[in-house]
């Protein structure tokens, strides 16, 4: 619990201090001063030694962790063993400076400590195999068919809206989130700011009325103003209050409409979390 409410926090802070800092000297999108050439034997981050990794490392573990797990192995963000190989040195620095799909900029570090933390991420290439889904894809297509997850979810066009679509869910997520997340998602929800959907914060909070004739609603806040406040049940039907004729309004931060899947065999868990892992999206 301690872990999540610091993993808010820090999330928190991110956002703030993407939002709040100046712009750093150099401009995001054009070449720093020392500029990142295109192979990776020119890096900067290849010439960097012991001193410099061993910094890059505490620079990960304060400023990346929180998403990619101490080692690197991937929890709300995916797996980085081996990202510097598919993307290069450049493409690695130019994802921490400008962000990418679900990953918002990390601006609170300057270019030299940015480019310490991808001299880092090289030695993550050579720890060994990295973790990949255990389970059967295919299986896995069944059971999230025979489990109702399109009734709320999308992926490509196919599916419903209550829930964030998952057409990339396994670019952005590692295979051990997923299933964790499958178990208990009440209790490991995403942070809001980690999906491109939920970039106007408005997540997926469930808020709970009673008006003041005495009935009572929870649903998923969709809109609140100072006069009104709009929620959506799991059908995807919209509901608007005038606040002033509601005796209580209450913020649920720590649930949310999606079922536990604890009852699934583990088998079919790993299937379907081979699966989630397996979709990417258009590249
Ligand atoms: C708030 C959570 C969060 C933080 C903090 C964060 N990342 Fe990410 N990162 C993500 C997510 C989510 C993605 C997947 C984005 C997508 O494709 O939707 C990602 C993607 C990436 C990728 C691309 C992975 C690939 O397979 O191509 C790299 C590289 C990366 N992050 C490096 C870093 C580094 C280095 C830091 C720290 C300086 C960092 N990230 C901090 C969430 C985060
Ligand atoms: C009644 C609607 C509903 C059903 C059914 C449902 N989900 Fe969800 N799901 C949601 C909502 C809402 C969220 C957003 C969680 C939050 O932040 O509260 C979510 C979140 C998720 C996430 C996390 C997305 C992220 O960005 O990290 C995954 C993965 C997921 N669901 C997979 C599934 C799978 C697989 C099934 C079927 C086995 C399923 N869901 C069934 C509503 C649903």
């Amino acid at each position: 619990m301690i872990a999540i409410r610091w993993l808010r926090a820090a999330a928190l802070l991110l956002v703030l201090s993407a939002f709040c800092s100046n712009p750093p000297a150099a401009s995001p999108q054009g070449p720093p001063q020392n500029a990142p050439p295109s192979t990776s034997q020119e890096s900067p981050a290849a010439k960097l030694g012991p001193e410099d990794i061993a910094m890059g490392k505490q620079l990960f573990a304060a400023n990346c962790a929180s998403c990619h797990g101490f080692d690197g192995s991937g929890q709300l963000g995916p797996n980085l063993h081996g990202v510097t190989q598919r993307r290069g040195d450049a493409g690695v620095f130019g994802v921490v400076r400008n962000g990418t799909g679900g990953m918002p900029p990390v601006s609170s570090i300057n270019d030299m400590r940015v480019w310490q933390v991808v001299a880092y991420v090289r030695t993550l290439g050579e720890m060994g195999p990295t973790e990949a889904a255990k389970g059967d894809p295919a299986n896995g297509k069944r059971v999230y068919g025979a489990n109702g997850c399109a009734l709320c979810h999308t992926i490509e066009v196919q599916g419903g809206g209550v829930g964030p679509q998952l057409t990339a869910i396994g670019r952005s997520r590692a295979p051990k989130y997923l299933h964790d997340f499958l178990l208990d998602p009440g209790k490991n929800p995403p942070p809001d700011m980690t999906l491109p959907e939920r970039a106007a914060n408005k997540g997926y909070l469930l808020v709970h009325v009673v008006t003041r004739d005495g009935k009572d609603m929870t649903g998923i806040r969709v809109n609140e103003d100072t006069y009104t406040l709009v929620l959506k049940d799991v059908s995807g039907k919209f509901y608007s209050f005038d606040k002033a004729k509601l005796k209580t309004i209450e913020n649920q931060p720590g649930k949310t409409v999606m079922p536990s899947y604890g009852h699934l065999s583990a088998s079919d868990l790993d299937d379907l979390v081979a699966y989630l892992a397996s979709l990417k999206g258009a590249q």
